[in-house]
């Protein structure tokens, strides 16, 4: 099966997918690493691990259906069974998302449906939450709305701030993720509606 992964940052969800991947031994490969920004951290690992690292630039791009369009054929070069948007930092249309449905996943850090946006640990602590986390779910033309696969929760501690709670939070990520590639992966995740199932390793 071929994972071809979309980031705009340092990339860490992405590393965490990579390695699991490699030390798991599952039966993908990444295909490779795309992001929209030519600067993003995480390019430099995917070359180190010999995977394509490949920059589509939204600055400049015409409109957002345009690079879509060609984000989405770059993508498409490498034949995906699954897209994971890690950090990826982008509203995407709807032609995109319906293209990839129940085959894209993204990560959100926050427990869904709170705190969908940008600033998500900011939130929390606004709002006074005692617990946060972390969310995996299919990608829909809503922006961060869609099936929830995993979810991870951490406390808010008193003192924490959008740092603290962040790191928290990332470490949890980088726990959930792997896991649910790997669980698309090896065929076991099953989108009914809104809900999402997932059949057990040996079953
Ligand atoms: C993560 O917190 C992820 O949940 C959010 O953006 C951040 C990306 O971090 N979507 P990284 O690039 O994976 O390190």
């Amino acid at each position: 099966k071929n994972i071809v992964i979309l980031i705009s940052g340092r990339g860490s969800n992405m590393q965490a997918i990579v390695k699991a991947c490699q030390q798991e031994q599952w039966p993908a490969r990444i295909a490779a690493v795309i992001s929209n920004k030519a600067d993003a951290g995480g390019l430099a690992f995917a070359e180190q691990h010999q995977i394509p690292a490949i920059v589509v630039p939204s600055k400049g791009a015409a409109s957002r259906e345009a690079y879509d369009a060609e984000l989405q054929r770059q993508i498409d070069a490498f034949s995906p069974d699954l897209v994971v948007l890690a950090g990826f930092m982008r509203i995407l249309t709807p032609a995109f998302t319906a293209h990839y449905e129940n085959r894209m996943l993204n990560i959100h850090p926050s427990l869904l449906p709170s705190f969908v946006g940008l600033h998500t640990h900011q939130q929390a602590l606004d709002a006074g939450v005692k617990v946060h986390g972390a969310t995996v779910h299919f990608v829909t033309a809503e922006l961060d709305h869609g099936p929830i696969v995993a979810q991870a929760v951490v406390p808010v501690l008193d003192g924490d701030d959008e740092d603290t709670l962040a790191q928290r939070v990332l470490v949890q990520e980088h726990l959930i993720y792997p896991r649910a590639v790997r669980q698309f992966i090896e065929g076991r995740m099953t989108v009914e509606g809104n809900c999402v199932r997932i059949t057990a390793e040996d079953a």
